[in-house]
């Protein structure tokens, strides 16, 4: 079998053992308390996303995501108006996010594809949206390949990866403290200009620099406490424009 595929299979099998951010959830998997507790967590740790997507600017447009594990800013999108599409790779994703929209009364289409072959004709999609899942496949430059491809011209994609110069990467370099998901087959970071060439086919590219440091909950002990107490205030009271280039998600807008 093609060494891509047997790497794909591995990821898939990873992510279907696992639902991310599972660790902070106290409600049983499938319940509203679940969704409820991901969504909470999600939009406490990535207080930024909001701010730089407007998910209410997408209505009656064919949205994709790829990548959409439990279906978290699916929801987002399909309650603001969307036309939208999730797949992911991992079945426990897929049936996870249709019990979401399902509980919501919301609708969506959702199945389980390799976003590295998109099963969509050509400028399908008006945005398409890869959220925290570049990092983790096989061979990104494909699936950067294939949004562009499904993407209608004048679309755009929407994408997130970590920085290798992020803070984050840095700490948990210096503190030895594994990043989440460091043990999946596949967990790659970018410098803003390895990412800039991921999407050079685009026309335009933008790239934002967000996720700066607030309260961990994952992590206890000495290192946590000095973490929550002292790092997160102090790296916060540093202007935003001195340490904007390290934030740890390199959100990227780029237009076909
Ligand atoms: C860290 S989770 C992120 C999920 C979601 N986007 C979020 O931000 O909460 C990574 C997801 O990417 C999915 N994934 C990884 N490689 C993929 C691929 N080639 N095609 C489709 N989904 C993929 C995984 O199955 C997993 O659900």
């Amino acid at each position: 079998m093609h060494e891509n595929q047997l790497l794909i299979d591995r990821i898939s099998e990873y992510w279907n053992e696992r639902i991310h951010d599972l660790e902070i959830v106290t409600h049983p998997v499938g319940t509203a308390g679940f969704f409820n507790d991901l969504a909470a967590y999600r939009f406490d740790k990535l207080n930024y996303l909001q701010r730089v997507v407007d998910f209410t600017a997408f209505k009656g447009m064919k949205v994709l995501e790829i990548g959409c594990g439990a279906g978290i800013d699916a929801v987002l999108f399909a309650e603001n108006g969307a036309d939208y599409t999730g797949i992911d790779l991992s079945r426990t994703a897929i049936d996870l996010a249709k019990k979401n929209f399902s509980l919501r009364k919301l609708k969506g289409t959702f199945r389980v594809m390799n976003g590295e072959a998109l099963e969509y004709r050509n400028e399908l999609f008006d945005v398409v949206y890869v959220h925290g899942v570049l990092q983790y496949t096989a061979d990104a430059g494909k699936m950067a390949a294939e949004s562009l491809r499904v993407l209608k011209k004048g679309g755009q994609l929407i994408a997130m990866v970590y920085n290798r110069n992020g803070w984050l990467n840095i700490m948990s370099r210096f503190f030895k403290v594994g990043l989440e998901h460091e043990d999946a087959p596949v967990l790659d970071k970018y410098t803003i200009a390895e990412f800039k060439e991921m999407l050079s086919g685009f026309s335009r590219v933008t790239i934002v620099p967000e996720r700066f440091p607030v309260k961990s909950r994952l992590h206890g002990g000495l290192k946590g406490f000095l973490f929550n107490t002292v790092f997160v205030g102090l790296f916060n009271l540093i202007p935003r424009g001195l340490v904007r280039k390290s934030g740890w998600h390199l959100m990227a807008f780029a237009v076909k």
